[in-house]
Formats: structure tokens, C-alpha cells, sequence
């Protein structure tokens, strides 16, 4: 996944692509690069290494010259992180600059038939020879442009997100899409094009979303749209509503620390937006109670943190509503040959909203025909655009790689459904409800709560920062968040974790613990706590070092722990949103005294819109 971001208009182009690129660095950030016209000659400039190099050799992009011009901040699919495979790429002859957000999965057979068209190569990406592609339709077919881009656009297996220039018409930017995410902008000052809101925000807020194989032919003061036949289609303007706050890290040293302590107030306006006069109404999302009451099964897709949310919810959707619930990884269940039940419906569930593997997901379940429903942080994605119906959590722009706030956001989110379930298929009485309302209003002050005094976390980290391994382990729920809680800590802090089912260690996995070896066990769900402390004893006895998380009030943790996490208490299934926040912090103290770059972990990206 990489940003793209344009521009055509009366200013000069390269310090607006800079700060768009800013703007779109947490899609990806090995190498960067700028293309720039002032008529028919294009400049490029590129640089490996985060964006702030290319800021440096362009002067912030005062070198080049131009009132138009493409951007490109890479996430490396094909070819090394280098200067010659980042973006722009160039067509041999120099007729196409091109910028690419995608994959594309024919690019060698593509490569071979174009060298044999006296086309030359020196780079590894399938993006040069997409530039070359467009060349050559270019010129096979009359020199047009919106010809030459539906011809490639047709023979490309996989996806993309372009952003195109072409040599003989400096006054014209070219847009296509091809399942990666693109927005075209209209502001005073020209248009833009960028793979998401937060590069144009600080320019304009008005959007358009191009569809799947659709052509934006952009000017200074206009934009028209093409589908791949060349038919001239009409697309409305959306006003975005976001708050450019969240765009910048105001007095923390990270996002990510900052999208940690707006958790109470993710968690508020997405109750808040769902939770009015007592009632739990999720019907503006298409899930109705008569949806509720006929279904028979529910099918949670996701990836990463938004499956550890799916998890979560299945525990407590078969405790709570007795309706039968099956997980699956979005990148297997795409591919997996099963039956679904006619009755049943999916739910994907998305920060971004544009994770490929989640958005075939969502795809193959329509096309099967299931209800798709979504749980989606951003407004206008391609998920929440293509479901039948979104839950949208209102953690804001999350910017930091590691999620946070958007996680906290979708348990918020999973819990109102499990308990409109509940209610509206008999399960639960007036009281139970009334009553986890009452919990779940009380949730953001206490996950507050949870973000006092942070320096027993400091101090906790420092110790542990040369941990080489670690091991989350729980029981039902507490599993669930162990398995958070592990990929928060390996993805920002390198260090190796895994999580198990407290259970299931003793099944081969107990055999890795050594005198030393961390353990960081989730104990939270009271009926569990009893096993769960076997579980414990069973690897202190082995030398491991383990931290607990458990409520305020349960001693039983203190007997057998080396160090104990408390949080408040509340119902139990409300828990995962209370002993997460340590498990954050843990990770971000760990990460910080690591000395790594918490908000841009090396080879991650924040949205996933490759396979
Ligand atoms: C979580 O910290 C990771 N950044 C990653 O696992 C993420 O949750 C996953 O890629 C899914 O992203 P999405 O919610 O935008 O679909």
C-alpha cells in the first residue's frame, strides 16, 4: 500500500504534493518521490528513505517548478525499497509519468510483450511497465489519453490506484482506479487526487469518489469522469465532515500516544451516535431488529486488530444472544470453499475501510448472496460505500500504524450489537439491558481511568526492554485481548510474541519458557480466574516472569504474579476495553525505549490495500 497524491491549479505544485505526502506517509514510507511540469517537461525527483529527505534535497519542493504535478510515498511489493523503483515512473520513450497504489499481478507477461515492442525497463515494478502500457495504447490508438488509460486499464489483472501525466498534454492530470482507494478534490485553487482525505484536507473538503474502473480527466477548474467505455458519467461532490485536528500530534511526542489518551472520547461519540434515550438503535446501519430476529448465524471478517475485535465479539454474541457466530481471517476466508448459511450475514469490520483482503471479503459475500454489513472508522471508504449497511465507529483519523483508538472504537461498537442482539431475540430482560447500557456509558470515564499515573508503565518498560520473546496467554475473552495485546507489542517493538489460550500451552508451546521468559497473562472473566491461575503457576514453575492484567479487587492475581496491572472493574464483557489500555501502553513505552519510531514501524503500513 503507498500514497498517491496530485495537483493542477494556480499554485505551484511541489510544496503541496510535500505536504500532501505528509499527509499520507503512515500508507507507506521506504522511498518517495515527485514529479513536476511546467509544460511539456516533466522533473522528477526521487529519494529513498522516509519523505523528509525528499523535502530536504527539494527545499520543500521550492526547487521544482510547476503548477502541476504527481506525488508518490512507497510501500515496496515489487523491487527493493531504492531510488530506482520508487515512484514516479517514466515510460522508456518519456510519453507517461505515472504513480501507482497497487499491485499489479500480469506485470511480467505485460513486461515481456512490451520489450518486445522496443520498450526498455530499469526498474523491478510492475508500475513502469503500467507507464509503458499507457504509452503504448497511446500511441497505437490516435495519442488519446482516455483511450490509452481504459486500453490498460482492461488488460490489467489486479489493482490500482493511478495518477497519470502524459508528455503531450501538460495542461491535463489523468485519475483511474481499479480497487485501490483514490478521491479526487475540488478546491479555489485547482483539483486534486490522493489515495485518501488527510492529503487535500488542509485544502479542500470537497471530494469525489471515483468508482471501480472509472477515469478522472482533471484541469485547473474542472474534472470529468469516463468509465472503462469512454461514457462520460456524472459524479456528485461529498463534503467531508472530519476533523483536521486529529491530523496533527499537538503536544505528543506520537500519534500514537495521543490516539491512546482520545480513547475515552472514540469510545463516547461512538456509543453516543448509537445509544439515544436509552435505546441501543443501530437501524441506520441496515441492522434492523427484524434483521436481528431473523438471523440464524453471523459471519466476522477482519484483519489484524479488527479480527481480535471479531473474536471478542463472537464469545460474547453466542454467550449474551445465543446466536451462533464463526470468525474468519479475512485473507482466508476469500479464499476458503464453504458453505454460507442463506440465513446468515456477514460482518467486515475496518478501520480504514480499504484492507484489500477485507474488501474481497465483503465482495465474495454479496456475490454469494449474504447480507454484508460493516464496521467502519472512515466515512466515504470503499468498504463502507460497497457494504449493505455500516456501523461507523467516530475514533477520528487514526494516523499512528498501530491501531488504538479505531480498536477501542469497534469493541464499543461489536458490544451495542451483542447486546441489541441479545434483547431483541428474547435473551436478555429489560433490567440486563438497562443494565448494560448503564456500564457501557460509565465505559469512557473509566478507560480514563486507565491512562492515569502512567509511570508505573514507564518504569515496567524500562526493565523489560531487552525482552527478546514474550507470551500473552488467557482464558475466553482475556484471549482475545491476549491476542491484541501481542501484536501491538511485536509490531512496534520487534520484540517476538505470541499468544496463546492459557489452555493450550501445556499442549507443546510451555516448552519455550525459561528461566526470564515473559509472560504476560490477561485475567479478567471471573468464572476463568481459578484455571487461569493454574496457568500461571504452571510457567512461573518454569522461570518465567509474568505481569497480569486483571480488575480492581481480584487478590488472586497478586499470590502468583510477579507484577500486577490493575484496571477498574466492569460487566465482563466490557473488560477487553479496560486491560487493553495497559497492554497499549506497555508497547508504547517499550517501543519508545527501544529507541524505534512508534508511528511508522519498519515494513508496516497503515492501510493494507494490497493482497
Ligand atoms: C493493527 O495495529 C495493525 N495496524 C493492523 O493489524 C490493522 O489492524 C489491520 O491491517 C486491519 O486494518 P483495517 O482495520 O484498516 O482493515
Amino acid at each position: 500500500m503507498c500514497g498517491i497524491i496530485g495537483y493542477i491549479g494556480e499554485c505551484q505544485a511541489a510544496p503541496i504534493l510535500i505536504e500532501g505526502l505528509e499527509r499520507l506517509e503512515y500508507r507507506g514510507y521506504d522511498s518517495s518521490g515527485l514529479a513536476v511540469r511546467d509544460g511539456r517537461e516533466v522533473q522528477v525527483v526521487k529519494s529513498t528513505g522516509r519523505l523528509k529527505r525528499l523535502a530536504e534535497i527539494t527545499d520543500n519542493g521550492k526547487a521544482l517548478y510547476g503548477f502541476c504535478g504527481l506525488g508518490h510515498t512507497r510501500w515496496a511489493t515489487h523491487g527493493e525499497p531504492s531510488e530506482v523503483n520508487s515512484h514516479p515512473h517514466q515510460s522508456s520513450d518519456g510519453e507517461v509519468t505515472l504513480v501507482h497504489n497497487g499491485i499489479i499481478e500480469n506485470y511480467a507477461e505485460q513486461r515481456k510483450k512490451l520489450m518486445a515492442r522496443g520498450y526498455s525497463f530499469v526498474s523491478e515494478t510492475d508500475t513502469e511497465v503500467a507507464a509503458s502500457m499507457l504509452s503504448y495504447y497511446y500511441k497505437k490508438y490516435g495519442r488519446e489519453p482516455l483511450r490509452a488509460i481504459s486500453e490498460t486499464m482492461l488488460r490489467i489483472h489486479g489493482s490500482f490506484a493511478f495518477g497519470i501525466m502524459f508528455k503531450d498534454c501538460p495542461e491535463v492530470l489523468y485519475a483511474a482506479r481499479g480497487d485501490s482507494p483514490l478521491i479526487i478534490g475540488r478546491a479555489e485553487d485547482g483539483y486534486y487526487l490522493a489515495s485518501d482525505v488527510p492529503a487535500i484536507l488542509s485544502h479542500t473538503r470537497l471530494v469525489y469518489y471515483p468508482d471501480n474502473m472509472e477515469i478522472a480527466e482533471i484541469k485547473r477548474d474542472s474534472v470529468r469522469f469516463f468509465n472503462s467505455d469512454l461514457e462520460q458519467i456524472k459524479r456528485d461532490c461529498v463534503e467531508i465532515m472530519w476533523d483536521n485536528s486529529y491530523a496533527h500530534r499537538g503536544e505528543y511526542e506520537h500519534f500514537m500516544l495521543k490516539e491512546i489518551h482520545e480513547q475515552p472520547r472514540a469510545v463516547r461519540e461512538t456509543l453516543s451516535r448509537y445509544i439515544k434515550n436509552g435505546e441501543i438503535d443501530l437501524s441506520q446501519s441496515g441492522l434492523t431488529d427484524g434483521v436481528m430476529r431473523e438471523l440464524d448465524r453471523l459471519y466476522i471478517v477482519a484483519c489484524g486488530s479488527a479480527y481480535h475485535v471479531a473474536e471478542v465479539a463472537k464469545y460474547e454474541i453466542e454467550r449474551v444472544a445465543g446466536l451462533p457466530v464463526e470468525t474468519e481471517i479475512a485473507s482466508e476466508f476469500r479464499y476458503r470453499e464453504r458453505e454460507l448459511s442463506k440465513n446468515g450475514a456477514v460482518i467486515v469490520i475496518s478501520q480504514s475501510g480499504e484492507t484489500a483482503d477485507t474488501l474481497a471479503a465483503l465482495r465474495i459475500s454479496r456475490q454469494r448472496g449474504l447480507r454484508a454489513y460493516a464496521i467502519v472508522n472512515v466515512a466515504g471508504s470503499t468498504i463502507s460505500r460497497e457494504a449493505d449497511g455500516v456501523i461507523y465507529t467516530q475514533a477520528g483519523q487514526e494516523v499512528s500504524v498501530a491501531t488504538t483508538k479505531a480498536y477501542s472504537a469497534q469493541l464499543a461498537a461489536v458490544y451495542m450489537l451483542c447486546i441489541r442482539l441479545a434483547a431483541v431475540r428474547g435473551r436478555i430482560s429489560r433490567r440486563v439491558y438497562d443494565g448494560y447500557i448503564d456500564e457501557l456509558t460509565s465505559l469512557p470515564e473509566k478507560i480514563g481511568k486507565c491512562l492515569e499515573n502512567q509511570d508505573k508503565m514507564r518504569w515496567l518498560a524500562q526493565s523489560l526492554s531487552g525482552a527478546e520473546d514474550a507470551f500473552f496467554i488467557g482464558r475466553g475473552l482475556d484471549y482475545a485481548l491476549a491476542l491484541e495485546g501481542s501484536l501491538k507489542l511485536k509490531e512496534i517493538t520487534y520484540i517476538h510474541s505470541e499468544a496463546y489460550a492459557a489452555g493450550e500451552l501445556k499442549h507443546g508451546s510451555i516448552s519455550l519458557i525459561e528461566d526470564g521468559t515473559l509472560v504476560i497473562c490477561l485475567m479478567t472473566q471471573d468464572e476463568l480466574i481459578p484455571k487461569t491461575v493454574n496457568n500461571i503457576t504452571e510457567v512461573k514453575s518454569r522461570g518465567a516472569y509474568v505481569i497480569t492484567v486483571a480488575a480492581e479487587g481480584d487478590r488472586a492475581a497478586d499470590k502468583v504474579s510477579d507484577a500486577v496491572l490493575y484496571v477498574p472493574k466492569t460487566d465482563r464483557m466490557l473488560m477487553p476495553s479496560l486491560a487493553v489500555i495497559p497492554l497499549q501502553l506497555l508497547a508504547y513505552y517499550l517501543s519508545v525505549a527501544r529507541g524505534h519510531d512508534v508511528d511508522k514501524p519498519r515494513n508496516l503500513a497503515k492501510s493494507v490495500t494490497v493482497e
